[in-house]
């Protein structure tokens, strides 16, 4: 009996396994299909999304009209041709900015104008195509967060408070925003811990670990920022001075002398073999000026 069903299901997933590539549509929600682009798509502006096409878009989807298309699965297809080009221009921004295997995402890497030149670039090749009336964009509808970053001596812990920052100019707490905590070094920064997302007071809360070594002077330099990996919010990072961590008599890396230090606090072998190095071939070029000096005195006394 079970090895029956076991049979059963193989023989489904096997008859199926052709047919899982060809179910896959590319859906663009409805509400993306109806945007229409910022401003009119000028000649200028197509030749500028000529440039962004033949640099990004080019290599898979070959010349429009020219059916020249990179050998892909699913093929890239030529986006002159009719049935790319029965799709909105908000379908296309769409599937320009998400990408979908093995098309990248542009989100990144092309700004929201310079899609919108290679949109404009590729309906050219459409005599019957009529923009639709431009709509400006609205004001930025993500989030815009500030951080502002305390130090509690006696909890030894850093507070981080994040803030949505209103239209009309007011703060709220911004709660589910991941933040982390780095702390200066000489070379680059050290994160403290894993990052923390704030509570519903749009709190986030770091225990500053007392081993920690501190600057020369006592004092060490802590930066939160928001872990933004989608680029969804417009963000200030916060810095803060605190007298916390461990004392440390130690010469700062930068006053020992070190090859990666300034002239004055190289090591000594690297400022000897430099300057012995100038002065044999400065001996050089002198032996060799003095010879031909030499040979056009012998010449002239013959
Ligand atoms: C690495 C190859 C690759 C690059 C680079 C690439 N694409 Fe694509 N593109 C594809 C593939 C493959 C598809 C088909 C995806 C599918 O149908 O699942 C596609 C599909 C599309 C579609 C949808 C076509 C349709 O009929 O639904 C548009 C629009 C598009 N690409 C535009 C662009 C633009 C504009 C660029 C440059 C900014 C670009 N692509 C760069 C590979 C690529």
């Amino acid at each position: 009996m079970r090895k029956r069903n076991l049979f059963i299901v193989l023989t489904g997933l096997t008859l199926s396994f052709p047919f899982m590539g060809m179910s896959q549509t590319w859906d663009v929600p409805a509400d993306q299909k109806e945007v229409v682009a910022p401003f009119k798509f000028t000649p200028g502006i197509q030749k500028q999304g000529e440039q962004i096409y033949s640099k990004n878009c080019h290599s898979c989807h070959g010349n429009p009209g020219k059916n020249d298309w990179a050998k892909l699965t699913p093929p890239p297809g030529d986006l002159s041709a009719v049935k790319a080009q029965q799709q909105t221009d908000g379908e296309w921004f769409y599937k320009i900015t998400t990408g979908k295997a093995p098309m990248p995402e542009f989100r990144n890497v092309l700004s929201e104008d310079e899609r919108w030149w290679v949109v404009a670039f590729l309906r050219s090749f459409n005599p019957g195509y009529i923009q639709p009336e431009p709509v400006a964009k609205k004001v930025f509808t993500g989030r815009v967060v500030t951080l502002n970053l305390t130090f509690d001596s006696t909890q030894k812990q850093v507070i981080v408070k994040a803030y949505d920052m209103l239209q009309d100019k007011r703060k709220a707490p911004a709660a589910g925003v991941e933040v982390e905590l780095l702390v200066k070094r000489y070379f680059g920064n050290l994160t403290m811990g894993s990052p923390v997302t704030t509570n519903t007071q749009g709190i986030a809360k770091f225990t500053f670990p007392g081993d920690l070594p501190a600057q020369r002077d006592g004092f060490s330099e802590l930066v939160a920022r928001v872990l933004d990996p989608k680029g969804l919010m417009q963000t200030t990072p916060d810095t803060l001075r605190i007298a916390a961590g461990k004392s440390n008599d130690q010469p700062s890396l930068l006053e020992t002398r070190a090859w990666w230090s300034v002239r004055s606090k190289a090591p000594v072998w690297i400022i000897l073999t430099y300057t012995l190095s100038v002065l044999i071939v400065w001996g050089f070029i002198i032996y060799i000026l003095l010879s031909m000096v030499k040979i056009y005195k012998s010449g002239k006394l013959k």
